[in-house]
């Protein structure tokens, strides 16, 4: 392991050897949990970047930091014939990774016990690399993040995470607190978890520690929710800006926020359509690292700044945002659904939906954070039954949409061919907003 603050990395180490995280049983699967399967699967951020849908088979992935490997299973499901690499300075968390992949008969994986400082020692390159909470923990950001990119293919996306240092303020003071006790001097175990609990029970209930940092399920809770909240050790907090600066002296540049959809600073108005004037006339002037700004500002609720990063100047200059698209870019559109839908219990759903005449709720699946659910008629839920079977031209959707609605509703006048096609493009812009629907120009 190369010279990084020896002392901090062991301490971590001790850390998670006699408590790897998380302590999720082993027999447990991600199959069914869509949103999480949504944001491990390449396609998600591939797509964003590159607005080009990839298939995840034969790509490498690392996981970074992958501690008990339920990270690294959620990513063996979500990309189906990728590689999975584990690395985790802890023995112990390695073991269980490696045992957890095997047990749900995932072959193609390694798990190596490694410094994340020390990857290019692998003799590995990777399409995508994961290094999920475990940032935060470092001596040295900038070197990590440098020693990832080093490992990164020319078009590889890594995926990672920091402590926001607005939202985590209080665990921040609480780790201080137990820190200054002396619960930390040592690797904390169940004495010092039992101290917290008995510290925060006996304080009133109005102390500002125990009102941000308590609720009474925490007495009954594992330790490892204290020993990773209250006495983590090394645990630090960062601001937007200060993300964007690791990046920048990392060389990296910055891809979009993992969960983009919630970090929306017009949602955080009543009214997004009648914002005040200076917010209506400012917004669309600024870039988006002070856009996220505003918002971590204004709503500081997000407990990670979890974001996809990228090599400097690998965004293709030919992508261009769906609502910018000209009727001769949807001419050679293709459409594909996201690779987390094309299950065939949303099939099951949509097919339900459809025999009883209700709408399709598509975002019950992988969520958003609308006020309003989003909904497909099922009427125009019906044109997209072909995407369960492969992605369809748009052209295809519309010859479709002419089929089952030959008339207007109302004039009884054939619909034209036009009419169709507006119909179809509002459809699938709204649904690919939230990446349920993935269009590709191929010309
Ligand atoms: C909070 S756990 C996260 C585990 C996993 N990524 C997840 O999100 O479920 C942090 C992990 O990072 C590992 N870690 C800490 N410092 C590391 C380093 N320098 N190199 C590799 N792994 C490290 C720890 O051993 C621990 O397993």
């Amino acid at each position: 392991m190369e010279n990084k603050s020896p002392d901090i990395l062991e301490k971590i180490r001790q850390q998670y050897e006699t408590s790897p995280y998380p302590r999720t049983p082993l027999d447990k699967s991600p199959q069914d949990d869509l949103n999480s399967l949504f944001m491990h699967n390449l396609v998600t951020p591939y797509y964003l970047n590159y607005q080009k849908v990839i298939n995840p088979e034969d790509k490498v992935i690392l996981d970074a930091g992958c501690g008990s490997g339920y990270k690294s299973l959620i990513l063996a499901h979500a990309n189906p014939g990728a590689k999975i690499v584990g690395i985790d300075i802890s023995d112990e968390s390695v073991n269980l990774a490696r045992q957890r992949l095997h047990y749900h008969k995932f072959e193609n994986v390694e798990f190596h016990v490694l410094s994340i400082y020390d990857l290019p020692s692998l003799g590995l390159e990777f399409d995508y690399i994961n290094a999920d909470e475990m940032l935060y923990l470092l001596p040295d950001v900038v070197g990590a993040l440098q020693a990832m990119k080093s490992v990164l293919k020319p078009q590889g996306i890594i995926r990672t995470n920091l402590h926001s240092s607005l939202q985590r303020a209080a665990y921040f003071q609480a780790q201080e607190l137990f820190a200054l006790m002396g619960l930390t001097e040592s690797n904390p175990e169940d004495l010092e978890v039992e101290v917290v609990k008995e510290t925060m029970k006996a304080l009133k209930d109005g102390v500002n520690l125990k009102v941000k940092t308590w609720n009474s399920h925490y007495e009954k809770a594992e330790k490892e929710v204290i020993l990773m909240n209250h006495l983590l050790q090394s645990d630090k907090g960062y601001t937007i800006p200060e993300m964007f600066s690791l990046l920048r002296a990392a060389d990296l540049d910055f891809l979009n926020m993992v969960y983009w959809r919630y970090w929306e600073v017009t949602d955080l108005f009543k009214e997004p359509e009648n914002l005040p004037v200076v917010w209506a006339m400012g917004l669309p002037e600024i870039s988006l690292e002070e856009r996220l700004h505003l918002y971590e500002l204004l709503h500081p609720v997000h407990r990670l700044l979890d974001f996809w990063c990228i090599h400097p100047s690998q965004t293709p200059s030919s992508v261009i945002p769906v609502k910018q698209w000209q009727a001769s870019d949807w001419q050679v559109a293709w459409v594909h659904l996201h690779p987390q839908l094309k299950t065939s219990q949303v099939w099951e759903d949509l097919i339900q939906c459809l025999k009883e005449q209700k709408p399709f709720v598509i975002s019950r699946y992988i969520t958003v954070p609308t006020l309003n659910p989003v909904e497909i008629d099922s009427t125009v839920a019906a044109c997209l039954l072909p995407l369960w079977q492969e992605p369809q031209p748009v052209r295809s959707l519309v010859e479709r949409w002419l089929k089952m609605r030959p008339l207007h509703p109302v004039t009884l006048e054939p619909v034209s061919k036009e009419t169709a096609f507006e119909e179809i493009k509002h459809l699938l812009s709204k649904l690919e907003v939230f990446l349920y629907l993935l269009l590709e120009r191929c010309s």
